[in-house]
């Protein structure tokens, strides 16, 4: 026999909507959080290969004479999600100083950061269009009033074969001493 749909008593209507919306309340309170706390400590679960040796240039790229190239440094970033290759770090000067020596130099100012410029001609040496220190083709501060609070910032090279290989890190700006970034 056919039972007519009797709808459920006002109050017990009035009891299962609370509860749904306490529940999904309750769900979005934790998810928004936890959420936001992976966004927040994003930077801390990339990786990136500071500190290892990245391949940056070859011997025959490099100019004879002394003179300095600049190349860009690409890493490899990773996190949980996503491998990112070639991703621009910085930037160094590569000059030849030797049958088979490399100097790297890292490009950036110590100062505050600018791209230091290499000047060539008989007196080569680099200059920071930011606020004018002057760097000797070793690094070292050739201005005594230079703002740049120490010598550009010398890197490891290493050579294999014809490969020159660095190992790439960036150095807080504005500080005497070398603080890795
Ligand atoms: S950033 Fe180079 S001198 Fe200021």
């Amino acid at each position: 026999m056919h039972q007519p749909h009797v709808p459920p008593p006002p109050d017990r209507r009035n009891f299962l909507t609370k509860a749904a919306s306490i529940v999904i309340g309750g769900a979005l309170a934790v998810v928004a959080p936890v959420a936001g706390l992976f966004v927040l400590l994003d930077p801390l679960r990339r990786k990136s290969q500071a500190g290892t040796f990245v391949k940056v240039g070859s011997l025959s790229s490099l100019p004879a004479g002394g003179a300095a190239q600049k190349f860009q440094v690409l890493e490899t970033k990773t996190d949980v999600w996503n491998v990112t290759p070639n991703e621009p770090v910085g930037a160094v000067y590569l000059q030849r100083v030797g049958e088979g020596k490399v100097r790297a130099l890292n490009a950036k100012c110590p100062h505050a950061g600018c791209f230091v410029n290499f000047k060539p001609g008989d007196a080569m040496h680099y200059h920071c269009p930011c606020h004018n220190s002057s760097f000797g083709m070793d690094g070292k501060i050739l201005n005594p009033n230079s703002p740049s609070p120490r010598a550009l910032d010398e890197l490891p090279v290493e050579l294999r074969g014809t490969e020159i290989w660095v190992r790439f890190q960036n150095f807080r700006a504005g500080v005497k001493d070398r603080e890795p970034v």
